[in-house]
């Protein structure tokens, strides 16, 4: 548990808010960069670490992330006109550049442009997404460089739908291992609704013992399931601070790792990124991934309306009762749908100090940790962990072993190549 002061501090993020200064020292995933798709087109609204913003891609193709109010006198910039380098208010015709400097004044006789100069935050595009960066200028970090993101575009695919609570909540359902076999599972073979096949080495296992190695980027964990007498059965994952996570792919899948960020859109929403990608080669349309987990654009996610969700809140998820008895454990299609079921219905912000943890929660109380560090880190004038380039190669990996073989042996070498190099 939490106390209600810790809750406070982990789950704030606006300006100015000691996570949210923390948060605002890394690159946020923000935009698919088809949202933007040519110059001049039309402009973006996006809400990050509770800022209301706005994107556009200029003249000569350069992204611009400004506040979305126009400074004069505040009407949205995302009605504006997008022309000859820069976005043009269409209240009274100011216009600005991508670094938020104001170069044209149509309603002043004596302009002062110069003088006027709105919000801007850099943008990085790296693996089909524009990044955002929101901190100080000097304390900036290199562009995000994942494993994911250095394949070429066909390897991978990147969905994102918005999550309606806490991106804390979000992020500790995520890096749950013990829940997934539970939730996710199908109740037969063949089942109406995707679920975790029922004699998967995930279901079959008994109840996880887990490992937490920290590290200087977050931690690795690895979820351990006796199988049976002779075999033991271990995934081995990545928490990149402050809000990534690396899993395997599960089910025999070669070369593949999946994972997510859990983004703040502000204290109560979150945008949840989802990726996976295939190291060797391009991945097949249908191969394991977003049909299975709710996320595909058109079907689960209105990717024409804000990426919501089209199974949520308002509707329960659209849950099957009858599913649920013969089906899947929970009668909810999707297994991201299922989590974004039970995280979104803990509240806006679950009020952390009614829990009762256990063990099977090692990994969970361990992110706290490191995140209430990374607060005091900043607070201090350090650097958080996750900003250096220690993270860039890890992959997540699993193996069904001898219940007597050493496990790491195993795993460590293929989840960290630097530690195969030592
Ligand atoms: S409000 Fe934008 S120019 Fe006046
Ligand atoms: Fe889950």
């Amino acid at each position: 548990m939490l106390t209600a002061q810790q809750n406070e501090l982990l789950t704030r993020v606006g300006s100015g808010t000691p996570m949210g200064e923390t948060l605002r020292r890394y690159w946020l995933p923000a935009l698919l960069d088809w949202e933007l798709p040519e110059a001049d087109c039309t402009p973006v609204r996006l809400r990050l670490l509770g800022e209301d913003l706005v994107a556009f891609r200029d003249t000569s193709g350069r992204v611009g992330v400004l506040d979305e109010y126009c400074p004069h006198r505040l009407t949205s910039l995302w009605l504006g006109r997008n022309e000859e380098n820069g976005l043009r208010c269409v209240y009274h015709g100011w216009k600005f550049d991508v670094t938020g400097q104001c170069v044209d004044q149509m309603n002043e006789p004596k302009q002062f442009a110069s003088k006027v100069k709105t919000v801007s935050y850099p943008v990085a595009e790296v693996g089909g997404v524009l990044w955002v960066y929101m901190g100080p200028k000097e304390k900036q970090p290199p562009p995000p460089n994942f494993a994911w993101t250095s394949v070429p575009a066909e390897h991978r695919v990147v969905t994102k739908v918005v999550e309606e609570c806490n991106w804390l909540q979000a992020l500790e359902g995520g890096i749950d291992t013990s829940h997934a076999p539970i939730m996710h599972r199908a109740l037969r073979a063949n089942p109406s609704q995707p679920g975790i096949p029922v004699n998967d080495a995930f279901v079959q296992g008994a109840a996880p013992s887990l490992e937490v190695d920290v590290t200087d980027y977050g931690y690795r964990y690895f979820g351990i399931r006796q199988l049976g007498t002779d075999q033991q059965y271990v995934r081995g994952y990545h928490f990149v601070m402050p809000w990534t996570q690396l899993r395997p792919a599960g089910r025999g899948v070669q070369n593949q790792t999946h994972g997510h960020h859990w983004v703040p859109i502000d204290d109560y929403h979150c945008l949840v990124w989802n990726w996976y990608y295939n190291e060797a080669m391009p991945l097949d349309k249908g191969e394991a991934g977003p049909e299975e987990t709710g996320n595909i654009f058109g079907v689960d996610v209105d990717a024409e309306n804000g990426f919501r969700a089209i199974r949520n809140r308002s509707n329960s998820w659209l849950i099957d009762r009858a599913a649920q008895k013969t089906e899947t454990f929970t009668g909810i299609v999707g297994i991201n749908t299922q989590d974004r079921a039970v995280q979104e219905m803990m509240g806006p912000i679950v009020d952390r100090s009614r829990e009762h943890l256990g063990p099977a929660d090692k990994a969970i109380i361990t992110a706290r940790k490191l995140l209430e560090e990374a607060v005091r880190t900043v607070q201090d004038g350090g650097d958080p962990p996750g900003v250096s380039p220690n993270y860039y190669e890890l992959r997540a990996a699993e193996s069904v072993l001898a219940a007597a073989d050493d496990w790491r042996t195993d795993l460590l070498p293929r989840m960290d190549p630097s530690l195969a190099r030592v």
